[in-house]
């Protein structure tokens, strides 16, 4: 069976991870192979990154370029030791976030050239994309809601872009619907303020005319 690659995307809060985990349940059952991971992160080199880029002291007044290269870093090494071996193998690749992201955030929010976003994009994936990409949408504050109830680690507190102001966030959202007005094929929304239920059947719809 041919392998199949699926991201996941949208703002903070949306619900990608719970999501996720329930359509890998139902694949499996199914008896699919499915491969999950996350981004940045999925490899040790991309969980060190993501550490860089969401919490380190080390990450703090960080400019966009960086940001854009520290990404595509993790993603270059995660494409080849992670989902294209895994689509080779046939598998159902779920990734939380992938280059839609960086579209997104570094580009369109943080104002960096759209051009210099798309060569960096080459170099790291190249043809390696997702062929169906879920943006999950919710209203900025439904989200930030959501993160509030969430339990964290002791003394954990919000990320470098989860401190970002309301309207970052709103400008990501607004990213995102774009992306997929862009390019309907690949990038379908889905309503995300339902039930979990009916998140995760509105998501099986769409999912499976692909796998
Ligand atoms: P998350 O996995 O908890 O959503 O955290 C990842 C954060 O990093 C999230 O705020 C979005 C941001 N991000 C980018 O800015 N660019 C990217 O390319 C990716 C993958 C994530």
């Amino acid at each position: 069976m041919a392998g199949v690659f699926i991201s996941f995307e949208g703002g903070e809060g949306c619900g990608k991870s719970t999501q996720i985990k329930r359509l890998a349940a139902r694949l499996e059952k199914a008896g699919r192979k499915v491969v999950v991971t996350r981004e940045p992160g999925g490899t040790m080199l991309g969980e060190t990154i993501r550490h860089l880029l969401k919490h380190a002291r080390e990450g703090h007044g960080m400019c966009a370029e960086s940001e854009l290269l520290l990404f595509s870093a993790a993603r270059a090494q995660l494409v080849r030791s992670v989902i294209r071996p895994a689509l080779a193998a046939g598998a159902v690749v779920l990734s939380d976030r992938f280059l839609d992201s960086t579209t997104v955030y570094q580009g369109l929010v943080r104002g960096l050239d759209p051009l210099m976003v798309a060569t960096v994009h080459q170099m790291a994936v190249s043809e390696c994309l997702p062929r169906l990409t879920v943006v999950m949408a919710l209203p900025v504050k439904e989200g930030r809601k959501r993160l509030m109830k969430r339990v964290r680690p002791v003394g954990g507190e919000n990320d470098r872009f989860e401190a970002e102001p309301d309207e970052f966030h709103q400008r990501v959202l607004d990213g995102f619907l774009q992306l997929a007005k862009v390019e309907p094929k690949r990038v379908k929304v889905v309503d995300a303020s339902g039930t979990k239920d009916a998140v995760e059947q509105a998501i099986w719809r769409i999912v499976r005319r692909v796998v």
